[in-house]
Parts: C-alpha cells; structure tokens; sequence
C-alpha cells in the first residue's frame, strides 16, 4: 500500500486502557497511529514502528497540539481520526476541590480537546474529509448518587454539544465529529477491588470492557453518515431505572 494511502489516527491518552485498545485495534486494522499522553514512551505494550510514533506531552498544553499534529503530517502525512480520549477521573465530595484539582480535570478533559482538535482541523480540510470522536462519559446525563464526580460532570458534558456543533460547523468539509460515552469501563482508572460493586451500576450487571468502547469507536469511523452522535457504552445506564 502506499505510504499516502494508509489512514492515520491521532489517539490520544494511547498509553493505558481505552487509548491503548483504540491504538491497538488500529494498528490491527492497516492504520497509522500517533499515540500521545504524558508518559507514553514508557508504556510497556507499545513500540514504535514505522505504523505507530509515540508523543510525550500534556494534552492540556497547545504546544502539545501543534507538536503532535507536525509530527502526524511529517511521518505520516496525513490525518483521517482524531480520538480525544485522554482524560482524569477524580471523584470527590463537591466542596472538597481545590483549585488545583479544577485546573487538572479541565485542562486534561476539556482544553486537551479543544487545542488537538483546533489543530487537526486545517489539515483535514484541505483532505476534505476527517473524522473527530471525543470520549465522554455516561454520567454526563445520568448522574449517579453513588459517584460524587462533579468534575468528571463539569470536564466531560460539553463533549456531546461540541460534537454536534462541530459537525455542523465542517459538514461542508467532509469532517465529522461524534461521541462515545462509557459509564463504567475496566481500565486501571477503577481499582479491580470496585468492579463487582461497580457493575451493580449497570443494568446490563457487567461493567464494560475496553473492546466495548473500542468497537464503538470502529463502528463510527465506518458510519460514514453518522455525525453529531453520541453513542453510550453503559450496559443501559442512561435508558432509566
Ligand atoms: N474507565 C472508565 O470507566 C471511564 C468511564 C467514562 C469515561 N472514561 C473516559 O475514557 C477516557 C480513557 O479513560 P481510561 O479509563 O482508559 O483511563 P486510563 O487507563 O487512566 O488512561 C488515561 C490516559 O490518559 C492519559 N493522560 C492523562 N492525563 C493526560 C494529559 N494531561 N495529557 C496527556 N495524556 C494524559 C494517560 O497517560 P499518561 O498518564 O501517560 O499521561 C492515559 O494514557 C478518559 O477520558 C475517561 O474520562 C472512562
């Protein structure tokens, strides 16, 4: 296949669960990836290759962005997926967060997508096509009394709106923009010891695996008609009680 023929993927938070399944069943699939997080170049399951080149950067930072998008277009040369996954999970009583902890949760979650995404768009539009999925959460409309996560809430609910105001915005250049929303997923952001409480939470009674949230991801890049979307992989949490 031709180097300018093999799609590429940005993922970020590649390192550890949802990320590094979304990079790993890329890599299975023939793609390009350019996986990005803090540490990532530490991560014991990847390796660099001539199909995955790894970043060490904060997403909250531009710089990061524009680091990331450069090394995209010069390894690779070009950019189909953008998944905006990396993210902190901090759960506290509301009054109990301190400024830091404000700071962290937004500019990880939420700064995190609005600089990668800022900085894929000019080169998926002279592709006139692209793709944008940004990872939520369940909880963002269906809050749970178990959970006191209001940053979680506060960093992950205008996901889903930018998703569709964006879709709207590139409609004409061919660029979509969906969303996944996993309500308990198993990945080292949940201690193994909580997950059979934690699947009380579901009513499907399992918590969801990183293939669960994985082949939502592969389904939206393939729905080539879908945009503005946002899918829940919640075992049927945000259907109702
Ligand atoms: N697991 C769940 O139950 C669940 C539920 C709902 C939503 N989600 C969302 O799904 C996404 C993935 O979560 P996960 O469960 O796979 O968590 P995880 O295993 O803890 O992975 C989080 C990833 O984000 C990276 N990261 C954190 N802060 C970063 C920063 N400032 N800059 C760059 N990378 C950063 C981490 O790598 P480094 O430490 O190397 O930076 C890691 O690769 C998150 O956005 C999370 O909010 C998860």
């Amino acid at each position: 296949m031709n180097t300018t023929e093999q799609l590429v993927a940005i993922v970020t938070g590649a390192s550890s669960g949802i990320g590094l399944g979304i990079t790993q069943a890329l890599l299975e699939r023939g793609w390009r990836v350019v996986g990005i997080s803090r540490t990532i170049s530490t991560a014991k399951e990847l390796k660099p290759s001539s199909d995955l080149f790894l970043v060490d950067g904060d997403v909250s930072k531009k710089e990061t962005a524009i680091r990331v998008v450069d090394a995209a277009l010069k390894h690779f040369g070009r950019i189909d997926l953008l998944v905006n996954n990396a993210g902190i999970y901090l759960p506290k009583a509301f009054t109990d967060y301190i400024e830091e902890d404000y700071n962290l949760v937004m500019n990880t979650n939420f700064a995190g997508f609005f600089y990668m995404t800022q900085q894929v768009i000019p080169q998926m539009k002279n592709q006139n096509s692209g793709h944008v999925v940004n990872i939520s959460g369940a909880s963002v409309d269906q809050p749970s009394a178990a959970a006191n996560e209001l940053l979680a809430i506060l960093s992950k609910s205008p996901l889903p709106a930018a998703s569709k105001a964006l879709a709207l915005e590139y409609a004409a250049n061919n660029i979509r923009f969906n969303t996944v929303s996993p309500a308990v997923a198993n990945t080292p952001m949940h201690a193994k010891a909580n997950h059979a409480e934690l699947a009380k939470l579901h009513p499907l009674a399992r918590i969801g695996e990183v293939s669960d949230v994985v082949d939502a991801v592969l389904y939206l890049q393939s729905a080539t008609l879908v945009a503005g979307e946002n899918i829940r992989v919640d075992g049927g949490v945000h259907a109702g009680r």
